[in-house]
């Protein structure tokens, strides 16, 4: 059985409202893990982890349990306060070489996420060298499905920001830089 994870803040506002925050994890995130939890009684995906279920199943099995592993990411990646809110070391140094600076990269990571038709997710994912790309998943995709690693992301569902900024999702998606937490992203590269 999956349970909802907690969240390591109380508030991300004036980023992410708490009306927002609140829907988004205790009914979006909290129906992905009930449907997964029905859908998987008594199936050989039963004993396995989110991960595995990612990368073996199909259909319902595999929009729930994508949601869920996306959604685990995108909470837990942000802080109020952030610790670390520009990559240091060799992520940067990654950055850099393949973006020629930290904001290239942002520009990049924002545009691929304002222009993602309908609903999905950006992300910064990594092969094993090490070499990053910057992608659009559709729906539950993710880079796990795809043998990548995940590192960073925004969900672009309308469901993540219609109450706070309505139609201006590119406005949404330049504020969350303010509450990335780049330890977290560093401890993933
Ligand atoms: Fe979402």
């Amino acid at each position: 059985m999956y349970k909802l994870i907690d969240l390591p803040y109380k508030s991300l506002a004036p980023v992410i409202s708490d009306q927002t925050l609140a829907f988004h994890h205790g009914k979006h995130l909290q129906a992905y893990v009930d449907n997964l939890n029905k859908l998987i009684t008594g199936t050989e995906f039963e004993s396995m982890s989110l991960e595995e279920i990612v990368k073996k199943s199909s259909g319902a099995i595999f929009n729930n349990a994508g949601q869920i592993l996306n959604h685990e990411m995108y909470f837990l990646q942000f802080a109020p306060q952030p610790s670390l809110p520009a990559p240091t070391g060799n992520l940067l140094a990654r950055i850099e070489k393949q973006w020629g600076s930290f904001d290239a990269f942002k520009a990049e990571f924002e545009a691929k996420g304002t222009t993602l038709f309908g609903s999905g997710w950006v992300w910064l994912q990594a092969n094993e060298t090490g070499e990053l790309s910057i992608v659009q998943y559709a729906n539950a995709d993710n880079p796990v499905a795809h043998g990548l690693k995940p590192l960073q992301t925004f969900d672009v569902w309308e469901h993540a920001y219609y109450l706070d900024y309505q139609n201006r999702r590119a406005a949404h998606l330049s504020a969350l830089w303010q509450i990335v937490n780049w330890s977290v992203i560093e401890r993933r590269f």
